[in-house]
């Protein structure tokens, strides 16, 4: 009640739109609670840390959680008292709350105790004049309620993750997304038993993958690409079952990949473009049969393609091999992906010649084979040529020619030459 009379002088016909409102929706009690004052003046003071001292909360915004909500906030009532859930800073929307330079983090965003999503986008953007450290303490106090945390596009935040995040046990998704941070992913990132999804994609993250994720067990997202990430793939990561998206791309990680990684049959995109893994591909990835997308690609593992029964990946649509020195034939099984929209199988070293049924996969349109050593004469059709131009790749295959009868068609692959009567490819030379 308190609140509506401080608002007595504003208007009535505003007061009796409210009470309208109110009793529509049936919320005459809630819109109307009251807020500890504590809990108010550390909203105020915690927001002014971001934003700047010019701005004076209880002025603008005397009711935060009613009245007057501020863009970014969100509140939940709990035994009658209003308190702060999501504190999200940073220019989404056009009135959002916007950071100054001199952002600091206050005491007083320790003191939510009700806190569920704490986001920062665009905050800490000047990594030269002001370099922004993630506090280290106090995080322990959100411990009982905190599910969201993110840290997005933040080029001032720098240094570790705080270790004092693995006390965050409640946490259900931590993306700490393109910003500067650096240094090793702290061990008890592993005590985070409740996260579902984990983002550490483009920033500054060196050292090894912690071997005990094998704990999040309800993991379904885990993208730490575009970082400095060195050594293996942990075999436990054959642990974590409910995974859907494994994205390691452009690291450092090195050596075979595990044959545990076939234990991830839920897993729908599996990347590991751009690394050092080496040994040949492990026969269990025909066993991860959700894969919609894998992408291997820049990594010189070497070997062959044969072993593994390419047609069990029924729901493959990206299929990229391309720049990893494998050799051999390419399997005709592959012709039997029948969702396939991309498959990249380029600068390898692929010998002997080509299924026709490549050409004939339904959704197909984009066929990379060029920078091969593929030989003998293509069998596609002038329409399929036709349709696909540049994205069907078979350059750079000295061997490799198509049927002089389909030049008059204009409809030709690419680079590649006429065969011609009476030589035969392999003695070309
Ligand atoms: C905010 O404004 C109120 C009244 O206008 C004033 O009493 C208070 O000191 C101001 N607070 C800050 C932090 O500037
Ligand atoms: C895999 O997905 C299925 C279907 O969505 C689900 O029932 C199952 O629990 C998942 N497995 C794991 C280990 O999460
Ligand atoms: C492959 O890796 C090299 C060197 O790391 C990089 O320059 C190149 O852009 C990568 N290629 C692709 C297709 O990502
Ligand atoms: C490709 O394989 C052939 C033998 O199959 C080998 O002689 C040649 O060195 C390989 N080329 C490359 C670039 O790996
Ligand atoms: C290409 O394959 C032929 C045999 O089909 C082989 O003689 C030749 O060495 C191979 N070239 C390369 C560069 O691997």
């Amino acid at each position: 009640m308190k609140k509506l009379i401080i608002k007595r002088q504003t208007s009535f016909l505003l007061f009796l739109l409210l009470v309208l409102a109110v009793l529509c929706t049936g919320e005459a009690d809630t819109s109307i609670s009251p807020m500890e004052k504590t809990e108010q003046e550390a909203l105020y003071s915690a927001i002014q840390g971001f934003v700047g001292n010019w701005w004076n909360g209880s002025d603008l915004y005397p009711d935060p959680c009613g009245w007057t909500p501020i863009q970014g906030v969100s509140c939940d009532l709990f035994d009658g008292f209003w308190y702060v859930t999501g504190l999200n800073i940073g220019p989404v929307h056009e009135n959002s709350l916007r950071c100054i330079q001199n952002v600091e983090f206050r005491q007083h965003l320790f003191g939510f105790k009700n806190i569920k999503t704490l986001s920062f986008f665009n905050c800490f953007i000047s990594p030269h004049r002001h370099p922004m450290n993630i506090p280290t303490q106090n995080w322990e106090k959100l411990a009982g309620s905190l599910e969201f945390l993110e840290f997005r596009s933040n080029p001032g935040l720098i240094g570790q993750i705080p270790t004092s995040f693995g006390d965050l046990r409640k946490l259900q998704s931590l993306v700490l997304l393109e910003n500067g941070l650096s240094g090793e992913l702290p061990v008890n990132i592993g005590s985070l038993i409740n996260l579902r999804r984990l983002v550490l994609a483009g920033n500054q993250f060196t050292g090894r993958i912690p071997e005990n994720l094998d704990g999040l067990t309800q993991l379904l997202i885990f993208d730490s690409s575009r970082n400095s990430l060195s050594g293996p793939l942990p075999l436990t990561f054959g642990g974590l079952t409910s995974l859907l998206k494994l994205d390691l791309s452009n690291n450092l990680l090195e050596g075979e990949l595990p044959r545990e990684i076939g234990n991830l049959r839920n897993l729908t995109i599996l990347d590991l473009r751009n690394n050092r893994f080496s040994g040949e591909l492990t026969q269990s990835l025909q066993e991860m049969t959700s894969l919609e997308e894998m992408a291997l690609s820049n990594n010189s593992m070497g070997g062959d393609l044969m072993k593994i029964e390419w047609n069990s990946l029924q729901s493959l649509v990206i299929l990229d091999l391309s720049n990893m020195g494998l050799k051999g034939e390419i399997p005709e099984s592959m012709g039997e992906l029948k969702r396939l929209r991309f498959l990249g199988l380029s600068n390898n070293n692929f010998s002997g010649n080509l299924s026709p049924k490549l050409a004939a996969l339904p959704y197909i349109s984009a066929l990379y084979l060029n920078g091969n050593n593929l030989t003998g004469e293509l069998k596609f059709s002038e329409w399929f040529y036709g349709k696909m131009g540049r994205r069907f790749g078979a350059w750079s295959n000295p061997n490799l020619c198509y049927p002089v009868q389909l030049m008059s068609t204009g409809h030709v692959p690419f680079g590649v030459k006429p065969c011609q009567k009476d030589v035969t490819i392999f003695n070309s030379d």
